[in-house]
């Protein structure tokens, strides 16, 4: 299956080592950027399609979701501002009303990239604003350019976030900060945004895409298999209180004595020698 790039989603396959087949990084880049990679239909069903590749590609390793960068200005206009994503595609929202929305939102692109079993990183320059902030706590890890400010704006519209940031930007801030944003709408910036926890690293936007492929290259070279586990790991305890969530957690440790992995992992340390994964 090849990946399945369009005029709105495009992916890239990078390989994790230069010189031996360690497997990809797809690094797929939303591209509305006139629009500011606003989500509409269009892009919801290309993320999906994307989600979909990834899961049945075993070489592609990691995922890296950005926004394109904008267009140079027709002569005399001036320049659209870069953007991760600015949000849903508001002009979608005409109109619609309840009954429309709980089918537009059902199964959508964003739980769906939320429950890809490997690794993500979203890669933000610029605004990441209501479900462009949503797409990016979606994903497993956040690196941000200095330029790039986050927000849940959706109070301006008389509405509240929709693609899960009561849940997913409140797991990373906390209760107060969550509140302040969807209550208030204002951004926040990306220093600000590090400080509170919603994103892992700042760097200058010279730097962003070198940081953020580095770190992706970094969790490509580990073992697919026990990165799948503790993702899944992590993510069961998000669903249960701490007692139980240790007993999952118990249980995923221990299973992966079975893996080949964990043999290759550790034979690895004693002879000093770089594991050859199996990813099994
Ligand atoms: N949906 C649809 N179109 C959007 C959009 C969105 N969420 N965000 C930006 N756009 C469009 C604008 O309509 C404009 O299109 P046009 O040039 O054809 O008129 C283009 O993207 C550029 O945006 P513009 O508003 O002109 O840029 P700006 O620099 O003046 O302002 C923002 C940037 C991000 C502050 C502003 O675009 C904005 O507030 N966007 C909406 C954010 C939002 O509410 N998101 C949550 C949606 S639920």
């Amino acid at each position: 299956m090849s990946a399945p790039t369009s005029e709105v989603i495009t992916i890239e396959e990078h390989p994790i080592h230069a010189d031996q087949d360690l497997g990809s990084i797809a690094l797929v880049t939303i591209n509305r950027p006139n629009k500011l990679n606003a989500l509409n239909a269009e892009v919801m069903t290309g993320i999906k399609a994307m989600v979909k590749w990834v899961e049945s590609t075993p070489h592609v390793r990691v995922v890296v979701l950005t926004g394109a960068q904008p267009n140079a200005p027709p002569e005399g206009k001036r320049a659209k501002p870069n953007a991760f994503v600015a949000g849903a595609d508001i002009t979608e929202f005409v109109g619609k009303k309840s009954e429309d929305i709980r089918i537009m939102f059902a199964n959508n692109a964003v739980e769906a990239l939320w429950n890809l079993s490997k690794p993500t990183i979203a890669m933000v320059d610029g605004f990441a604003l209501g479900g462009g902030c949503e797409v990016a706590c979606s994903c497993d890890i956040r690196i941000a350019s200095t330029r790039s400010k986050f927000g849940t704006p959706e109070v301006n519209l008389g509405l509240i976030p929709g693609y899960g940031a009561t849940q997913r930007l409140a797991n990373l801030v906390g209760y107060g900060k969550t509140m302040e944003m969807i209550f208030t709408g204002e951004m926040i910036g990306a220093e600000e945004a590090h400080r509170v926890g919603l994103v892992n690293q700042v760097c200058e936007p010279s730097e962003l895409l070198e940081s953020t492929m580095a770190m992706a290259r970094l969790i490509g070279s580990k073992s697919s298999n026990t990165l799948r586990v503790g993702k899944a790991t992590v993510r069961a305890a998000l669903d249960v209180g701490l007692t139980e969530g240790v007993a999952i957690e118990a249980e995923a440790f221990a299973s992966l004595f079975d893996s080949k992995d964990k043999e290759v992992g550790v034979q690895a340390f004693i002879n000093r020698a770089t594991p050859e994964w199996q990813h099994e």
